[in-house]
Parts: C-alpha cells; sequence; structure tokens
C-alpha cells in the first residue's frame, strides 16, 4: 500500500532532504531525477541532470532508468513518457503541476481552428502545425497527423526554417510571442504574422488576412512572461547604461526587441555564466533561475537582476516541493507507483512522430 502525502506534509526541508537522499541511494541507477531550470533550490539540487526543455527531452529520451521523476510541469512528464522505452515510468511529484500557457490551447479548439481555416485555403498542402512543447500531448499528436512539428524556445527558428521548406504557411500555438519573436528574427514582416483569437469566429481574421500570413499565431501566453514590460528596462537602463538585457522569447514583442540576447533558460544561463567578470544583466525569465544565477555569479562581480519589480514565480513549478520529491521517491523504493504520467498508446504514437522530427530537425 503506497505511503500518504498526508505523512510527508508537514515534514521540514532539512528532514526531506536526508529522506529523499536515502530513497535515491537505495534506488540507485533505476532512477533519474530531471530537474527545470525554474525549480526552487530545495528540489532543484536534487536533480541528476538539468536545464531547458529541449534538452531534457533529450536526457529524458537518452535516460537508461527505470524511473524518470520528473520536476517540472505536467507536459515536462508527458515529454519524458512518450520518448522513453515504453517499460520506462515517467513520474510528476505533484500531479497539480501543470502550464498555465500550455492550458491556453486544446484539442477542440486547435480542431475547430483548422477546420474554418480549411475554409479559405487547402490546409493540408498550404500549412504546416506547429506546437510549442509547452502543451498537451494530444496536441502534439495533432502535429503529428498532420505532418507538423514540435519546437522548443531553442530550436524555434530551426523548426520554422523546417517548416517553410515544407509549406507555405504555418499555425503556431499555444505562445504567441515565441511565434512572432522568432518569426520576426526570421525576417517576416509584422503584417505577415496574425494573431488567431481563439475565441473568436474565424480568430477574429479576415479571409484576406489569413491569405497574406505567413505565420498564424494561436492567442496565448505565459502568465510569467506577460509581467516583463519594455519601461522596465528603460528604467533600469537609464540608472545603469552599462547593462545588458537577455529575456526569454516567451516575453513580449516589444521586451524582445529591446533585450541584447534573446534565448532559452539554457541559452540565458550559457550567455551570462560566458561574460566577462563585472558585467551588469538584467533578466526577463522565471524569478527561480535568476536567483540562482545571482548567487552564482556575483563572485566574479557581475551583477544579475531581475526585470520585474514585482515576484513572477511560476507558481505551478513551485508546486513541487521536496515534501512531494520525498514522498514519490521513499513510495518508489518501497515498491509502489505514484503519480505515473501515461499518455495513451493512440496520442503517444502521433505525438512522438512530432517530437521525434523535431529532435530530427534541431
Ligand atoms: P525553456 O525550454 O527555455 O526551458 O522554457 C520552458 C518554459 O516553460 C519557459 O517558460
Ligand atoms: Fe508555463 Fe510560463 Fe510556467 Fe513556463 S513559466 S511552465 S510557460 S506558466
Amino acid at each position: 500500500m503506497s505511503l500518504p502525502i498526508q505523512d510527508y506534509a508537514l515534514l521540514d526541508d532539512d528532514e526531506c532532504d536526508v529522506r529523499i537522499a536515502a530513497a535515491k541511494a537505495q534506488l540507485g541507477s533505476r532512477c533519474v531525477i530531471l530537474g527545470h531550470h525554474y525549480q526552487r533550490d530545495e528540489v532543484f539540487k536534487h536533480a541528476d541532470f538539468s536545464g531547458d526543455s529541449l534538452k531534457l527531452s533529450r536526457d529524458a529520451a537518452n535516460s537508461a532508468a527505470e524511473y524518470i521523476v520528473f520536476c517540472g510541469v505536467h507536459f515536462m512528464a508527458e515529454v519524458a513518457d512518450i520518448l522513453s522505452r515504453p517499460e520506462q515510468i515517467a513520474i510528476l511529484p505533484d500531479l497539480a503541476a501543470g502550464c498555465s500557457m500550455a492550458d491556453m490551447a486544446n484539442l477542440l479548439k486547435v480542431q475547430k481552428c483548422w477546420a474554418e481555416l480549411a475554409q479559405v485555403l487547402d490546409v493540408d498542402s498550404q500549412i504546416t502545425p506547429i506546437t510549442y512543447i509547452n502543451s498537451a500531448a494530444d496536441l502534439k499528436a495533432f502535429c503529428g497527423q498532420h505532418d507538423g512539428i514540435v519546437c522548443t524556445s531553442s530550436n524555434a527558428q530551426k523548426i520554422l526554417e523546417w517548416s517553410f521548406a515544407q509549406k507555405p504557411k504555418v499555425l503556431f500555438f499555444p505562445d504567441q510571442h515565441l511565434g512572432r519573436n522568432t518569426g520576426y528574427r526570421m525576417g517576416i514582416p509584422l503584417e505577415e504574422m496574425v494573431t488567431w483569437d481563439f475565441n473568436k469566429p474565424m480568430g477574429g481574421l479576415t479571409e484576406a488576412q489569413i491569405l497574406n500570413a505567413k505565420i498564424i499565431l494561436w492567442n496565448g501566453h505565459c502568465s510569467v512572461h506577460q509581467a516583463f514590460k519594455p519601461e522596465q528596462i528603460d528604467n533600469f537602463l537609464a540608472r545603469y547604461p552599462e547593462t545588458q538585457v537577455i529575456a526569454h522569447p516567451e516575453a513580449c514583442f516589444e521586451v524582445c526587441q529591446k533585450a541584447d540576447y534573446v534565448g532559452s533558460t539554457e541559452y540565458i544561463l550559457k550567455t551570462v555564466r560566458a561574460a566577462a567578470p563585472d558585467t551588469r544583466w538584467l533578466v526577463a525569465t522565471e524569478l527561480n533561475l535568476v536567483n540562482r544565477l545571482h548567487e552564482e555569479c556575483k563572485g566574479e562581480g557581475k551583477n544579475v537582476h531581475f526585470m520585474s519589480p514585482t515576484l513572477c514565480m511560476c507558481s505551478t513549478m513551485f508546486r513541487t516541493d521536496p515534501q512531494h520529491l520525498a514522498w514519490v521517491l521513499e513510495n518508489l523504493a518501497a515498491g509502489e507507483v505514484i503519480n505515473q504520467i501515461a499518455v495513451p498508446a493512440d496520442v503517444a504514437q502521433f505525438a512522438k512522430k512530432a517530437l521525434d522530427a523535431m529532435l530530427v530537425a534541431s
């Protein structure tokens, strides 16, 4: 019988540390812990591998472990399940760790959009559907079924290039900002990137707008990254003009336009780590990552600042705490699998097609 979460809820973090380490030692190479860069320190320190979504997808695909414990959010554990071997088990320590952006698109709405677009043009020969990896498995399967593909924040340009080599147009969901920022960097003018409002008939677009568009952007966004504003950059630069600005591409167009560098969480870490000592950085991405980077770099005299004056943590990433991690690991050590993420086989088959296409193209 599994050990209940109630037994863990009141444990303090230090006690959890000891119990996590003991369960990990007992499980040995049978278990691997993957940690996304946005995880809080108390969880992040237990990860065997950390990374952005692309790196963690590859880590999951290459893992030999029996259990893949994903300290991240739901779509990441689904990807681990889809890309791992059938006998491997993906586990999400807290099942409530979702992604608000991923929830902004669902299969019914995307199917409706596809059917409406089909009233205007031949979708099969004209449009490649691309889903950002921050999406449910059935949307990845939709892409797999329509010769589409998945992208992450670190390979979005390569995936758009791959798509335009197949067909003239792209439907990009759920994050409008990643699509717009990447498309613009590739030289696509803003007027050729239209936004599909999924609450309106025909996305709120005219037939002419759809026919003229190269990229149709789903009207989704990340609630964390929308807190970063261009005026925050202006105010900071007025005080510290030497600052270099770096942003995640989920931030809005105006922020990314003002940034010196734009890239995934892994790219942000690499860029700031490789920078000269005594440089100053203003960073537009989630707070846990920025705080850790600040601590890591201050010894070299580097100043790493968070862009927003208000705190913006990913509240769903934050749901994974040491108590939940101890809970799933001790259950595994006792032979009980809890919080398994298992994507149904019919969905996984087509989602894998779109994920494999991404891994080959990037
Ligand atoms: P990365 O792939 O850059 O880690 O981004 C994932 C994410 O959810 C950012 O909000
Ligand atoms: Fe989703 Fe935004 Fe959290 Fe990333 S930061 S997991 S996009 S809610």
